[in-house]
């Protein structure tokens, strides 16, 4: 059997639940989206073709998007994907399938994962510590198992959570506006004081926005982020935040960081 996972990742929660599976399923061939992004048409032969990205505002990530609308997908018998998220409702399954019914496939399966939440710049947030993050994975463990057999009968599989209706009902307010809603979102980083000029903010950034000027990281104005935060979490020194603007106060500056326990930097930026 043929399966191929595209995955994305900014701090290693969904690259781990894309390892994960594979080790579940074997011959599963991991291809990270950020290396195809470059290309005009991006092409599977696979039979059986999943998606593993994090929720980024109640959506799937912009690049994620643009894959898929690249992506010839002819040859997919079955397709699936598996959100990671902090743990609020999301609408990206409805995003998939819109895009995917213009190529004249639908989504088979998809499921949400409940992990720890990477975007440090709400008030009191502070990085899950290591048993919230062991009980996490307990339950994320569990539900691999049954994303597993769903994937190998190839069953159809429209999660509806316990705790959540995911996705947000297709036809609320809130997620017919959250495509339009999201083109606002604009923060910009910095560095502060503390940048020792290492650049693992250039080396993790997985849209290229971030190179290094003279020892110090500048985010170019002309290449779209991601807001995938690697650079945020990953920099050794904490020196990178968000700036507050009018309609967002930031407080990375009192607050912690978090990146997957086994996901390096290495690891992140060997998805480009
Ligand atoms: C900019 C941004 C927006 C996010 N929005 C959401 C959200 O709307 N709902 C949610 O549950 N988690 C949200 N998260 C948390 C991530 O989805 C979650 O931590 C995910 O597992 C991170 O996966 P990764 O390490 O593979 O990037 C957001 C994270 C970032 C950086």
């Amino acid at each position: 059997m043929d399966i191929e996972i595209y995955y994305f990742s900014g701090t290693g929660n969904s690259l781990h639940i894309a390892e994960e599976i594979g080790k579940r399923i074997a011959g599963t061939k991991l291809i990270p989206i950020v290396s195809l992004l470059n290309r005009n048409i991006i092409e599977t032969d696979a039979e059986l073709v999943g998606f593993v990205f994090p929720i980024h505002l109640a959506m799937s990530p912009v690049p994620v998007r643009e894959f898929l609308g690249k992506l010839d997908i002819k040859s997919a018998e079955y397709v699936f994907a598996v959100a990671t998220r902090a743990g609020s409702q999301h609408r990206a399954f409805i995003d998939l399938e819109n895009i995917l019914k213009k190529k004249g496939k639908v989504l088979d399966s998809y499921f949400s994962l409940n992990m720890a939440s990477n975007d440090p710049k709400f008030e009191d947030w502070q990085p899950a510590t290591d048993e919230e993050i062991a009980d996490l994975e307990a339950e994320v463990q569990n539900k691999l198992d049954s994303i597993q057999k769903v994937i190998l009968n190839r069953e159809k599989n429209r999660e509806k959570d316990t705790n959540f209706t995911t996705p947000l009902p297709a036809f609320s307010i809130l997620s017919m506006l959250l495509p339009f809603l999201n083109r606002f979102y604009d923060v910009e980083f910095y560095s502060n004081s503390k940048c020792a000029g290492c650049g693992t903010c250039e080396k993790v950034c997985l849209s290229g926005k971030v190179k290094m000027v003279n020892e110090k990281p500048v985010w170019q104005e002309d290449v779209q982020c991601f807001y995938c935060d690697a650079c945020l979490n990953y920099c050794p020194e904490q020196a990178v935040q968000i700036g507050s603007n009018r309609f967002l106060k930031s407080y990375t500056e009192e607050n912690g960081r978090y990146s997957h326990p086994y996901a390096t930097a290495d690891d992140i930026a060997g998805q480009k």
